[in-house]
């Protein structure tokens, strides 16, 4: 998948996976990353499916309505991604730390809810609930920030406290942020998902 990796000033620290929404590029979040943690490990990646020339992680039938099967193919996708390029570069591959926004967090929260070792903790900002109906692996141990608006038009407040307990159901630790900027990723959330991340 292209991509951008950025060596921290230890290979051993965390690395941030950051994940643009819809269509966003692999620039679009790494300057959160400085908010964030400085010493951090990047890995920066563009979502591999197009609409109407705007990238993104998976296809979806129409706003808020997803594919579920190229969902379910473009998640094992990125799962083997990230195997592969914690071997090529040679970082921690139990310590990725997700930041996504919109579409990146929904496949981001996609990870968590197929693979038990994706990821070690998850920033999500504006995400949706990827399926519903199916069982989540166990993710005791897992911690996740929810950044939602309460006027979000494209993710309404009850699919952010949906996905908390889900997450919450299947062992996860879920803080749930609220801001009121609509579907805006904002430097409000960026500063909670920073303070969050310190507590991790
Ligand atoms: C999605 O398709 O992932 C959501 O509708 C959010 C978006 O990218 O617009």
């Amino acid at each position: 998948m292209k991509h951008i990796f950025k060596k921290g000033s230890d290979l051993s620290n965390p690395t941030l996976l950051l994940l643009h929404g819809t269509g966003g590029t692999e620039e679009d979040l790494l300057p959160l990353v400085d908010h964030i943690d400085p010493e951090v490990n990047v890995l920066s990646v563009r979502g591999n499916v197009e609409e109407n020339g705007m990238p993104r992680f998976f296809r979806r039938l129409a706003e808020g309505v997803f594919d579920e099967e190229d969902l379910i193919f473009r998640t094992k996708e990125l799962y083997e991604f990230l195997d592969q390029a914690a071997k090529d570069y040679g970082f921690d591959r139990d310590n990725i730390i997700a930041v996504g926004y919109s579409n990146g967090a929904n496949i981001a929260g996609s990870l968590m809810f197929h693979y038990q070792d994706a990821l070690k903790a998850a920033s999500l900002h504006h995400p949706m609930v990827p399926r519903r109906g199916v069982e989540l692996p166990d993710l005791t141990g897992k911690k996740v920030f929810i950044a939602a608006g309460t006027n979000d038009p494209i993710c309404p407040a009850q699919e952010s406290e949906d996905l908390k307990e889900l997450l919450d159901g299947a062992g996860a630790n879920v803080q749930l942020h609220w801001e009121n900027q609509g579907h805006q990723l904002n430097l409000g959330e960026v500063k909670a998902a920073a303070d969050w991340y310190k507590s991790l």
